[in-house]
């Protein structure tokens, strides 16, 4: 099968990532690389550090770890702080970035020199897609995780959704524990308080709805143009978006929810009750697709993930693919090995995999490659 080309972007503007420094980050006690433009792959036994450094890219740009480490979990065992520093560039201009932080203290996160004062302004500026093993749980996990999913794609071009959004947490929080103190009563001074905060979020619950909307609409070319790449070109993909708030009652019902509320003490209705479904032919994957068609499908997702911010930004982001070949069949790896050396489609792309005879295929590609063989904590690298 041919590999079908996107061509959405000016090939040339593409975010990089040039030098790496690592200061007590998870396994890591003083690392310091430097990345090449092309396939970065970095090869080494299980526990020793790949994901660790594609995380340590990640929080970078998203100004926190992928994975569900507090901040102090992520400081070197023994160690009472970490550092991460790292210099991008798009287009001339260079972004130095610093993520510091000390046991038990606020983190710092520092743009060219200067801390931001609020770390949210960060979101957003160097485009970066990470696919993990972990995707899996955008398949099987609660709807929580296909929310921070979406969150966190749009987030990444709409600076506005995520005040909306951050809003709607503090609100929700507010009105939530304002429900416990009731313990199940309704007083004229809590009523009032109620009203306040049932204005805010019904306003705030139809904005971030028309988002995610429009998202999900737009994104859903992006996923069908990835399914043939990866997953048989019989199986058609594609996601929808469940929302209480699309309903033309939904004023109406949160009011109405209210006593259910009380005696719940919490908040039984609006948008963080949202929810997206992924589908394989119409089906949902979680309950029909195989393990491999469900991998494959969180590839094409991530892809179209690249796709999508590419033409959102016009700038090629930054991929990170932990353990992508893993559990595909021969024929997906050498289909996904020949889709990835496309530079006029890819930057700058991070591979990581414990199996280094499964890469070959790609280092013998025209794309440019730097491997880096790690081991423990220390790494060796060399470019082909
Ligand atoms: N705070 C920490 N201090 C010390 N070591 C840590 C810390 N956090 C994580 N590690 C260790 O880092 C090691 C490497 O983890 P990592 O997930 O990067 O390995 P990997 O090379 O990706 O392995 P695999 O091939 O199994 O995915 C793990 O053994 C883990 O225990
Ligand atoms: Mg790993």
């Amino acid at each position: 099968m041919g590999v079908k080309i996107i061509k959405i972007y000016d090939p040339s503007n593409l975010m990089k990532i040039k030098a790496l420094a690592l200061q007590n980050f998870k396994n890591y006690e003083n690392l310091a690389l430097e990345f090449t433009d092309g396939i970065q792959l970095l090869l080494g036994q299980n526990g020793t550090g790949k994901t660790n450094i594609l995380d340590s890219l990640h929080y970078l740009t998203f100004t926190k770890t992928a994975f569900v480490n507090t901040d102090n979990q992520n400081i070197k065992k023994g160690a009472l702080y970490f550092l991460i520093n790292g210099d991008f560039e798009n287009n001339g201009q260079t972004y130095e970035v610093i993520c510091y932080h000390e046991l038990r203290k606020k983190k710092l996160i520092k743009l060219n020199g200067a801390p931001y004062e609020r770390i949210i302004e960060h979101i957003g500026k160097l485009p970066l897609v990470l696919s993990t093993p972990h995707d899996s749980d955008l398949i099987r996990e609660s709807s929580e995780v296909r929310r921070k999913w979406v969150d966190g794609c749009i987030a990444q071009y709409n600076q506005e959704y995520l005040a909306d959004l951050l809003v709607y947490n503090r609100i929700l929080s507010q009105r939530n524990t304002l429900l416990k103190g009731m313990e199940g009563h309704l007083n004229a001074s809590n009523k009032s308080l109620l009203d306040t905060y049932d204005t805010q979020l019904i306003t705030l619950s139809k904005s971030l709805s028309h988002v995610r909307i429009d998202f999900v609409d737009r994104f859903i070319p992006f996923l069908s143009t990835n399914e043939g790449l990866i997953v048989f070109e019989r199986e058609t993909c594609s996601m929808t978006y469940q929302s209480q708030v699309l309903a033309d009652d939904f004023e109406h019902s949160f009011l109405e929810s209210r006593k259910k509320d009380v005696l719940t003490q919490r908040t039984n209705i609006g948008s963080h009750k949202d929810d997206y479904s992924f589908l394989m032919d119409g089906e949902p994957l979680k309950k029909f697709g195989s393990q491999g068609q469900q991998k494959s499908f969180l590839i094409a997702l991530r892809l179209s993930q690249y796709d999508y911010l590419a033409k959102v930004t016009q700038i090629k982001p930054i991929l990170l693919l932990d353990d992508i070949f893993d559990k595909l069949d021969d024929e997906r790896v050498e289909r996904l090995t020949a889709l990835l050396n496309d530079s006029s489609r890819f930057g700058q792309v991070f591979i990581t995999d414990a199996r280094k005879e499964r890469t070959s295929l790609l280092v013998k590609g025209k794309y440019k490659t730097k491997i880096f063989e790690i081991e423990k904590g220390k790494v060796n690298s060399y470019e082909t």
